[in-house]
């Protein structure tokens, strides 16, 4: 295995998780995020203002099938809509490559976003009534492309330090 890959909705806790799997696994660790934002030097919400969201999918695909692609061992750390557009649900099991999908409820999504959306263009400046229904209504969407994952494992009420041994058990 080379490539673990953590799929999931906005506020799971890849980014942290990636980094806690980094550390036990050695594996470096990517994001895509921080990856798009360190090519071209704009955050995500400006290059949503900017360019458009289709335009942010068009990078996230090509960033995302670079690191794929990559002869390294690597951990990415995938943006919430990642394997939702351009077939990139197709990479999470290829050859050399484990994902997991980190899923919460919604209640948890919730919780999670409604404090720290500002900087995520597809739910910053939402009242919270207009967060719950849009995260609802966006996880039914996205589900079939999280569920093409390898593993799935839920996150609700768990520390970091224990989703991530999980995933280690299910690595071996
Ligand atoms: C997005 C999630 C974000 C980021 C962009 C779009 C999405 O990543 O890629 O704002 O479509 O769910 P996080 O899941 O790290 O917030």
């Amino acid at each position: 295995m080379k490539k673990i890959i953590l799929v999931g909705y906005m506020g799971v806790g890849k980014t942290t998780i990636a980094k806690l799997l980094s550390q036990k696994t050695g594996f470096k660790v990517v994001d895509t995020d921080a990856l798009i934002e360190k090519q071209t030097e704009l955050s995500i919400s400006d290059i949503f203002k900017q360019k458009g969201e289709i335009h942010f999918r068009k990078l996230e695909h090509e960033v995302f099938k670079q690191l794929i692609e990559d002869k390294e061992e690597l951990i990415i750390s995938t943006g919430g809509g990642t394997p939702c557009y351009a077939h990139n649900h197709l990479f999470l099991n290829g050859d050399q490559v484990v994902s997991v999908y980190l899923y919460a409820s919604i209640d948890t999504l919730f919780q999670r976003l409604k404090n720290e959306n500002s900087e995520r263009p597809l739910v910053a400046g939402q009242s919270e009534e207009e967060l719950k229904e849009f995260i609802a209504k966006n996880l039914f969407d996205r589900s079939y492309f999280y569920n093409q994952a390898t593993h799935k494992v839920m996150i609700d009420a768990k520390t970091p330090q224990e989703i991530t041994e999980e995933i280690l058990g299910l690595l071996h």
